[in-house]
């Protein structure tokens, strides 16, 4: 028998749908490097209408298809962009804007919902005018990031977007949004997805996180923007040839699971909720808007670190830690709400187990506790 495993480290660990297989064993393929892989062809025109923009290119990842923007937005030396402190692009991309593509970033602080303050962004953009405005990088364009993984998944709301873009069109920049979660964003705030990116120049959706594809991201923008990213995107060495086995899938992921990231969030709630019962561990669950769910543990003797250990070794519930106090868990759709009770227990058994030791907690004459080894556990108590 396969024992039980609980997998909330991300979204991107999904495994793809039997009909995702069916799909990639059919699927009609040709080279397209050379721009000939009609599956390819069909699902990027199908992502532009879907995304209200003029062109489409399937990418390996989220990570390139960001790269490749930002190089595209900013293709004259000394530009620099604009972004979140605690943005994917800046923390997790190996700072490549910087290293391959030579660009400048500048960072205004990413508030817990997400969002940069809009006269936080305005300060930020460099002048053009005055006597040492030749001393600067350009400000060439602004990144948001919608839903904010590091800030638990919020939504920047159409109207926020709307108001940088609008910033962005006036000051002569470019507006680029990394919407790796950009289904969840649009299905949690009720507003459709081309609606909710029409402010942008550019946009980068993942396929591999809640959606489910095994592989790949798409970037959006008008056809000029596009063209220049593929261009790029074979610099970076990210041009695939029958790449319609890939296309399949993420289109069949498109098909059938944005409908359930509705049912993810919901699912992220509960398992807040649940959280939110162990006294050891604060989530402040009305801040749950998507398929994330952070808490805090407040008791010092446990670490983020042993917590997703024990609950590994012990009950084979995958999460990972999110700060010093921190752990995340995120949903998707291979994930059952029985999965999430058998989660609370687990962590609630992991919380036991490391106070304890996998023994009861004695209570000492100075007020302090000490723990009575269970000499069968194989893990050190916290
Ligand atoms: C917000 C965000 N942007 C971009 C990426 C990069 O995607 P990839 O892992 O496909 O490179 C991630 C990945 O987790 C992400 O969370």
């Amino acid at each position: 028998m396969v024992a039980r495993m609980v997998d909330l480290r991300s979204d991107t660990v999904t495994k793809p749908s039997d009909a995702m297989r069916a799909a990639m064993a059919a699927a009609e393929v040709d080279d397209d490097v050379l721009g000939a892989d009609p599956t390819a062809q069909r699902f990027e025109a199908e992502m532009a209408a879907t995304m209200g923009k003029e062109a489409a290119l399937f990418v390996p990842s989220g990570t390139m298809s960001n790269l490749i923007a930002v190089l595209v937005h900013c293709d004259v030396r000394g530009s620099e962009v604009i972004l979140g402190d605690s943005s994917h692009i800046h923390v997790y991309e190996n700072g490549g804007i910087s290293t391959i593509g030579g660009v400048h970033p500048k960072t205004v602080r990413n508030n817990p919902d997400g969002t940069m303050d809009i006269d936080e962004i305005v300060a930020a953009i460099r002048r053009t005018d005055g006597a040492l405005s030749f001393l600067y990088p350009t400000t060439r364009l602004i990144c948001l990031e919608n839903t904010h993984a590091n800030r638990g998944g919020k939504c920047l709301t159409v109207e926020y977007t709307d108001k940088v873009g609008e910033i962005a069109k006036n000051r002569g920049l470019k507006l680029h949004i990394d919407g790796a979660r950009i289904f969840n964003a649009s299905v949690a705030l009720g507003v459709p997805v081309d609606r909710l990116v029409k402010a942008a120049d550019s946009v980068s959706v993942c396929l591999s996180k809640g959606l489910g594809a095994p592989v790949g991201s798409v970037l959006l923008g008008s056809k000029a923007f596009i063209d220049k990213a593929k261009f790029l995107r074979k610099t970076l060495g990210g041009g695939m040839r029958q790449i319609g086995v890939l296309c399949a899938a993420a289109y069949v992921a498109v098909r059938d699971n944005v409908g359930k990231l509705a049912d993810d969030h919901r699912k992220a709630k509960v398992l807040a909720e649940g959280l939110k019962k162990i006294k050891q561990l604060t989530v402040d669950s009305s801040s749950v808007e998507t398929n994330m769910v952070f808490f805090d543990i407040v008791d010092s003797r446990i670490s983020p670190d042993k917590l997703c250990q024990v609950l590994e070794k012990r009950n084979n519930v995958l999460a990972m830690p999110a700060g010093s106090k921190s752990v995340r868990f995120v949903l998707h759709y291979q994930i059952s709400d029985s999965d999430i009770q058998y989660a609370l227990t687990c962590v609630e058994k992991a919380v036991e187990e490391i106070l304890t030791g996998g023994g009861k907690l004695e209570h000492v004459a100075n007020g302090t506790t000490k723990t009575t080894m269970d000499t069968r556990s194989t893990l050190t108590p916290a």
